[in-house]
């Protein structure tokens, strides 16, 4: 198949970016990203979690920052939500749509959420129920996709049900999570090949982060099977808070670098996005992780 000509960019600085941040980011700062980030054409910014505040702390702001932001029109500003109490305050803060999230590894289910995966998707099965009847769209995540950090080896015929069980719930689109990013692009490709086989490429996301340094090869792999839809974080920020060992997601910098070089379109003003980049590293006093942003700023400087 060949490639997609337009790729769809799922921002995920503000949420999975942020949410391993050991220091509170101020409710200013958090804000500001995302209005930053949508203004520079992100078509979706992934807001903030209605998770407990006892397990990320750093996402226990939320509702504010949902309440707060300036929306763009167009735009969509996801929220992950794990059960009912959840989306009861996302609704409440004026969410419109929430992304449930589960994961192929047993292991990684109960660190992460404190339940089997079974138990995740009979959870979930009201959550999606209550938001679709709300009006809300459902988006889905299945972590662990090519690897757990506790289990190790993942099936994918398992990330396949799991998928599958998803959409049956009313996901419009899934996206799959390499969480700690160990895959590499055949083993990335023969996965998403696996999942295409129960779930439509086109209602299909990738989710990697780039703990090893693949994450655009096994993107690059995957684009080559019709999937339009990535998920990255501006900066390369990121990293999940029970998944041990993972760090940043891939950055949206290099990705819409490399789909520009591509030819493929984005929407996505690289300059603008950059210089969001630069900014919110500043915040964290740190350097950016993105390696296109560092050539930019060596460009201008
Ligand atoms: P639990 O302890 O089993 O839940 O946690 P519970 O129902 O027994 O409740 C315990 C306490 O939490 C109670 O408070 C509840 O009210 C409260 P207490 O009575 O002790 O004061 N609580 C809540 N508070 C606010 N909002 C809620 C909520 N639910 C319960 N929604 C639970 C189960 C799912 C809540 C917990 O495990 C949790 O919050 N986990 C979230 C973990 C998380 O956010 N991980 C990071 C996101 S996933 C990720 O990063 C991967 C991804 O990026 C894809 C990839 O890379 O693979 C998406
Ligand atoms: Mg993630």
């Amino acid at each position: 198949m060949p490639y997609p000509t337009r790729v769809k960019i799922v921002e995920m600085g503000p949420r999975d970016g942020l949410q391993n941040e050991a220091a509170i980011v101020p409710l200013d700062a958090k804000v500001e990203l995302i209005e930053r980030l949508a203004d520079a054409g992100l078509p979706a910014v992934e807001a903030g979690a209605f998770v407990s505040p006892k397990w990320v702390p750093q996402m226990a702001d939320s509702a504010e920052v949902l309440q707060r932001i300036r929306r763009k029109p167009g735009v969509s500003y996801p929220v992950l939500v794990p059960n009912l109490k959840g989306l009861e305050s996302a609704i409440a803060a004026g969410a419109q749509e929430i992304a449930v999230f589960g994961a192929a590894s047993e292991a990684f289910s109960q660190k992460n959420i404190n339940c089997s995966i079974a138990e995740s998707l009979e959870r979930f099965a009201p959550v999606c129920a209550e938001a679709l009847a709300k009006g809300l769209t459902v988006r889905g995540y299945v972590s662990c996709v090519l690897g757990c950090p506790y289990e190790g080896a993942v099936a994918p015929a398992k990330v396949a049900e799991v998928a599958a069980r998803l959409i049956e719930l009313g996901c419009y689109e899934v996206s799959l999570g390499d969480t700690i990013g160990v895959g590499t692009p055949m083993k990335a490709r023969a996965m998403l090949e696996t999942v295409a086989h129960a779930v439509p490429v086109e209602r299909l996301a990738l989710h990697f982060h780039d703990t090893w340094g693949q994450a655009l090869a096994n993107i690059l792999a995957c684009l080559e099977l019709g999937v339009a839809v990535v998920d990255s974080a501006v900066a390369g920020l990121g990293g999940c808070p029970y998944a041990k060992g993972a760090s940043g997601n891939v950055a949206t910098e290099d990705v819409v670098y490399m789909l520009h070089g591509l030819g493929l379109e984005t929407g996505v003003d690289l300059d603008a996005l950059a210089a969001t980049g630069a900014w919110i590293s500043g915040v964290l006093g740190r350097p950016t992780a993105s390696k296109a942003g560092r050539a930019l700023a060596a460009r201008a400087a």
